[in-house]
């Protein structure tokens, strides 16, 4: 099919610095398929996938963009864009199938032929080293919940950095600790399927902890750029209460500085509203963790979506069964953004200057302990359907131009941002929603595997080289 005709060559209305960097993201569970080939040994979301109900419509990653296979086309697309850097991620168990132990030459051997792939069509490879695929073996020893992960999750760190190393310099840890934590452990809408509710907390601080862990492995292989992707959100109210800006102020607290906080400060902020009531949450948090997490970082990654409407909590209903031991009562309650709002094919408002806001807000609160920072996601999902061959995804191109402008807004009032990664280059598996969520600027027919090229994708190739032609 031909790629569809863009709307003209966008002008950028304020300008990005010359040496920004434009890419795109995917992840391995979303995109490689192979669930089980060469080697590789089962991740929570191979469980996961196969628990009846646990996905829409039963669909897995089992094959997914069978991009394993497809790499090489994949990787004309990227160049065909006109990439500076790619953000993907390494699969834990296709590298160590049981999380630790044994290497699988044959895992690795894969990322390298990725990584030169990338190279040689001048495309800087960006991994992310979790990116909620965890080792099956890890989880049936309490996965995150356990402060072994940490350690074994900086061996692997190391693992990687070994074979790597030599030809990748910026790396990114964790992607999302907070969505994982929440998702996975607390609510179980994700791999592993737990609904631990504020039991779940410890899974923050093993992820972080493992970060920091994995950070040290990784610079004493002389990794050049060391990062995490945290996923922010800024906080808005839904009410006009004071019990609502209170509920805004605790959702705040768990969603953006339990995960930038520690990074940045080297502290935790009270969460004595999530039965965390002391520095050392019981003894979890112990000596020299909190050095380890704040090991200086190179730049911070920041996804972003949409801000979070909250209003004051519900009055107190009876805490949930035995699934949720020790179900306390959140803070605050999550609400609708009210009327006005474009949504995305998940339903998500569409809010550009959310994103101004976000950036803003990070620089104002941790001025100069804010490394530079790199939009590591941000795009949107959108009910593509080929029409006469081709994929007409204004809603995407008009998502993304609010969104970069966003971007250069935050730039233009004192933000380091020194790059964007939009997501995602592929239509993919988007977890829970299984296949029916479609976020790429390439469309895949996951029947055939056919990759085809949507309006937004030749638009991204315009904008991006319509900022080089500015420089
Ligand atoms: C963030 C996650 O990192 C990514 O895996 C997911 O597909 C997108 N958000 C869209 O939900």
């Amino acid at each position: 099919m031909a790629e569809p005709t863009p709307k003209p060559t966008p002008t950028p209305t304020t300008p990005l610095p010359p040496g920004f960097s434009w890419g795109a993201s995917t992840a391995a569970y979303q995109i490689e398929g192979a669930a089980a080939e060469d080697g590789k040994g089962p991740s929570i979301w191979d469980t996961f996938t196969a628990r009846p109900g646990a996905v829409r419509d039963g669909h897995t990653g089992h094959t997914a963009c069978d991009h394993y296979h497809r790499y090489r086309e994949d990787v004309a697309l990227m160049r065909g864009l006109g990439l500076d850097a790619y953000r993907f991620s390494l699969s834990w168990p296709r590298i160590l199938p049981t999380g630790s132990g044994p290497v699988n030459q044959a895992g690795l051997d894969f990322y390298d032929r990725l990584v030169d792939e990338l190279l040689a069509n001048g495309i800087a490879p960006v991994p992310t080293l979790f990116h909620w695929d965890l080792p099956q073996a890890l989880e049936d020893a309490d996965g995150w919940l356990n402060r072994d992960t940490a350690h074994r999750f900086a061996e692997y760190a190391a693992v990687a950095a070994d074979r790597l190393g030599d030809r990748v310099t910026r790396w990114i840890t964790l992607n999302e600790p907070f969505v994982h934590m929440a998702y996975g452990y607390a609510f179980g809408i994700h791999a592993p399927g737990r609904a631990l509710l504020l039991d779940a907390l410890p899974v923050a601080h093993h992820q972080l902890l493992g970060h920091g862990l994995a950070t040290a492995a990784l610079r004493a292989h002389g990794a050049a750029q060391v990062m995490i992707a945290n996923n922010c959100s800024p906080v808005r109210p839904g009410g006009r209460s004071a019990e609502d800006l209170a509920a805004v102020e605790a959702y705040d607290i768990l969603h953006n500085r339990l995960f930038n906080d520690p990074l940045l400060l080297g502290s935790y902020p009270d969460l004595s509203g999530y039965g965390a009531p002391e520095p050392t949450w019981g003894g979890l948090v112990r000596d020299g963790d909190l050095a380890a997490i704040a090991a200086p970082l190179d730049g911070l990654g920041l996804n972003y979506y949409n801000p979070t409407w909250v209003v004051a909590p519900a009055a107190p209903t009876a805490p949930a069964g035995p699934a949720a031991p020790s179900a306390g009562i959140l803070p605050f309650d999550l609400a609708e953004p009210g009327p006005g709002y474009a949504r995305t094919g998940f339903g998500w408002p569409v809010v550009p200057d959310g994103l101004t806001e976000l950036l803003l807000q990070m620089r104002q609160r941790y001025g100069d302990a804010l490394p530079p920072v790199w939009i590591t996601e941000n795009g949107c999902s959108q009910p593509d359907r080929p029409v006469d061959g081709e994929i007409r995804d204004q809603d995407r191109i008009d998502y993304l131009d609010a969104h970069i402008d966003a971007v250069a807004a935050a730039v233009a009032q004192g933000v380091d941002v020194r790059g964007y990664f939009t997501w995602s280059l592929l239509d993919n598996f988007e977890w829970a929603e299984g296949y029916h969520q479609r976020f790429g600027l390439v469309h895949v027919d996951f029947e055939t595997q056919v990759r085809t090229p949507k309006a937004s994708y030749g638009w991204y190739r315009d904008r991006i080289a319509a900022h080089r032609g500015a420089r």
